[in-house]
């Protein structure tokens, strides 16, 4: 007779097969997160300065906007496109922020900005495409093309370019390219492609038949110049956006992408047997974000008055080599001259100070020893606080 514990003392025949596709790396900075908050509960005064994570959570309005819908009825599926009405609102808001017609047809809702780069890679790529990511950038680009059987072809960049990628270093990359990943303001640099930057990698893109996917996620906040989207660039593009930076509502998990009319039934397809729909209660609580623009730019202003805090404070200490902070919430610092290795400099930093940092191999496997990234996106005094602590460890080190 099969009891349970029978199956469960029986040795499996074979090892089941674990698939090699799933085998990529780790968001390290959600490693760091976890380790970060074990010496927290151990009772330390931990400063998380390691994730991008907006301090103040959702305007008050669209809390509102989500009582009123949970107590208004059934929470159900919506279109697998998004709610019509969100559709229009996001297309709206290209108008205002850019001045730029975007048909609502061609807005699609998704779960979170991670949902988008999901949809647009199986809809504009095929297994053993080429598509270029420029380094250091976002991990989950390549990790999540990998998963997809997609090869990535790494575009290493550094202070020399600014941590631009440009026309002619794409040129210098081996045929064929199918695709091309760009984020500005980036992840980690915060590092921002000039409105004529973007239109030469465009112009590039378009006389070879490459796609690009542009994550514009950081857009609304920037320090110097409004960004520039793609699409007034590159109706052929796929823009990727979404509600967790400057809006605030990362655990809403919900983004959008807008795609060229003809991706946008085969992304419809896809979208409807991944994730049948987008959350219904986040896209209900989202329509009532874009009235509350007066209170999102408030926010920017504090990123940007911890921002100069530390541009004044970290030289102090030694950190005085940053990747052009033009927009976004974090610094990425060059800290070569002060350890081998980033990561055992992070491992460090939080065991002897209880500061969180991101060492830079997230973002770029072959560069990023050199690099670590300090997020600013959290209350100013703790920002302020932490980024104290590491300076005066960093002395207490010469
Ligand atoms: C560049 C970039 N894109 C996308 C995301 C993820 O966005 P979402 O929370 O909408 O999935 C992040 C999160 O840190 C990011 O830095």
């Amino acid at each position: 007779m099969d009891t349970k514990d029978d199956m469960a003392t029986t040795s499996l025949p074979h090892q089941l097969k674990i698939a090699a596709r799933s085998r990529i790396a780790p968001f390290i900075a959600m490693d760091v997160l976890a380790r970060a908050n074990a010496h927290a509960q151990a009772g330390r005064d931990v400063v998380h300065l390691e994730v991008g994570e907006p301090g103040g959570g959702a305007p008050a309005p669209v809390l509102e906007a989500a009582r009123r819908a949970l107590e208004g009825g059934a929470i159900g599926y919506t279109e697998a496109l998004g709610r019509p009405a969100l559709r229009a609102a996001i297309a709206a808001h290209y108008r205002q922020s850019y001045d730029l017609a975007v048909d609502p047809g061609q807005v699609v809702v998704t779960v979170g900005a991670s949902g988008a780069f999901v949809l647009s890679f199986l809809a504009a790529f095929d297994p053993g495409d080429r598509v270029v990511v420029p380094e250091p950038a976002f991990p989950a680009y390549k990790n999540i093309l990998r998963a997809l059987g997609i090869e990535v072809v790494r575009l290493g960049l550094g202070p020399a370019s600014d941590f631009k990628p440009t026309a002619a270093m794409l040129e210098a990359l081996a045929p064929p390219l199918h695709g091309l990943i760009l984020a500005s303001p980036g992840n980690p640099t915060g590092t921002m492609l000039a409105r004529s930057e973007l239109a030469a990698l465009a112009a590039f893109c378009r006389a070879r038949g490459i796609r690009l996917v542009a994550d514009e996620i950081y857009h609304g906040i920037t320090y110097e110049q409004p960004a520039s989207t793609i699409l007034e660039l590159d109706r052929d593009a796929i823009v990727i956006n979404g509600f967790s930076k400057y809006f605030c509502m990362t655990g809403w998990r919900l983004g959008w992408l807008v795609a060229p009319a003809d991706l946008v039934r085969p992304i419809e397809l896809l979208a409807q047997n991944l994730f049948i729909s987008p959350p219904a209660l986040a896209q209900e609580a989202a329509l009532a974000a874009f009235a509350c623009r007066a209170e999102l730019d408030l926010r920017v202003e504090t990123y940007r008055r911890s921002r100069a805090a530390l541009l004044d404070c970290l030289p102090k200490g030694g950190l005085d080599r940053f990747a052009p902070v033009d927009g976004a919430f974090y610094l990425y610092a060059d800290v070569g001259h002060l350890s081998a290795d980033s990561h055992d400099l992070c491992a460090q930093v939080l065991e002897h100070t209880g500061v969180a940092l991101t060492p830079g191999t997230d973002f770029d496997g072959e560069g990023g020893h050199r690099y670590l990234r300090l997020a600013f996106a959290g209350a100013p005094d703790r920002v302020i606080t932490g980024a104290g602590r590491v300076v005066d460890w960093l002395r207490s080190r010469r």
